[in-house]
């Protein structure tokens, strides 16, 4: 019997050209097992502003299709004057009506110079979308510029280390949810 492909879609706080936080999950890309289908978000920026619009933009209903079609939701954010980016966090207003997180298992990863506040930010909104989210899948890598090298490769072996436990734990409990 052929199993079913785990579908992991990736979101990264980030839209500068030369983040540390997509490169985060760039490295995080190459650490799924065979099993796993990984997907980039990368629309975040096109999202217009949430105003509750009925009408649900284009750019809105696509980023929600996404979710809805992936198994599990990993996130990997920077943290911007003590808070979320701006632009996941209005991408996520436009989810909270909805049902598209519910009981989805989602991961955090915080790569920030600190991150620590972003990071509970986040938590709290996940939790409030009403995402399945364990412990074992956040992270908070502090000093996150000091943590990669010029060709934006993790150095800090401790650091390497907790990422790779947690993908291996977050794909478990996707695998957990049913999948
Ligand atoms: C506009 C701006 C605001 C920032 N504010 C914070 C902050 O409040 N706390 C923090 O820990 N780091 C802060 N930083 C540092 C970033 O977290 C750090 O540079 C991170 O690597 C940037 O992420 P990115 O490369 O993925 O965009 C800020 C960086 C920028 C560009």
């Amino acid at each position: 019997m052929v199993k079913k492909k785990i579908k992991i879609l990736g979101i990264s706080g980030s839209l500068r050209p030369d983040s540390s936080a997509s490169a985060v999950l760039g490295i995080v890309s190459k650490l799924f097992p065979a099993n796993v289908d990984f997907k980039i978000y990368t629309g975040i920026g096109e999202i217009p502003a949430f105003d509750d619009s009925k009408e649900i933009p284009f750019p809105v209903a696509g980023f929600i299709k996404q979710i809805e079609e992936a198994d599990g939701v990993f996130f990997c954010i920077p943290e911007y004057a003590f808070g979320v980016p701006g632009a996941l966090k209005n991408a996520l207003d436009w989810t909270v009506s909805g049902t598209a997180f519910s009981d989805k298992p989602v991961a955090l990863i915080t790569a920030a110079s600190q991150g620590q506040k972003a990071h509970a930010a986040l938590l709290n909104t996940l939790t409030a979308l009403g995402t399945k989210i364990n412990e074992d899948a956040t992270l908070l890598i502090s000093f996150i510029r000091s943590k990669l090298d010029e060709n934006k490769e993790v150095v800090d072996i401790a650091t390497l280390e907790a990422i790779k436990k947690l993908v291996e734990s977050f794909i478990k409990s996707v695998e957990i949810c049913g999948v």
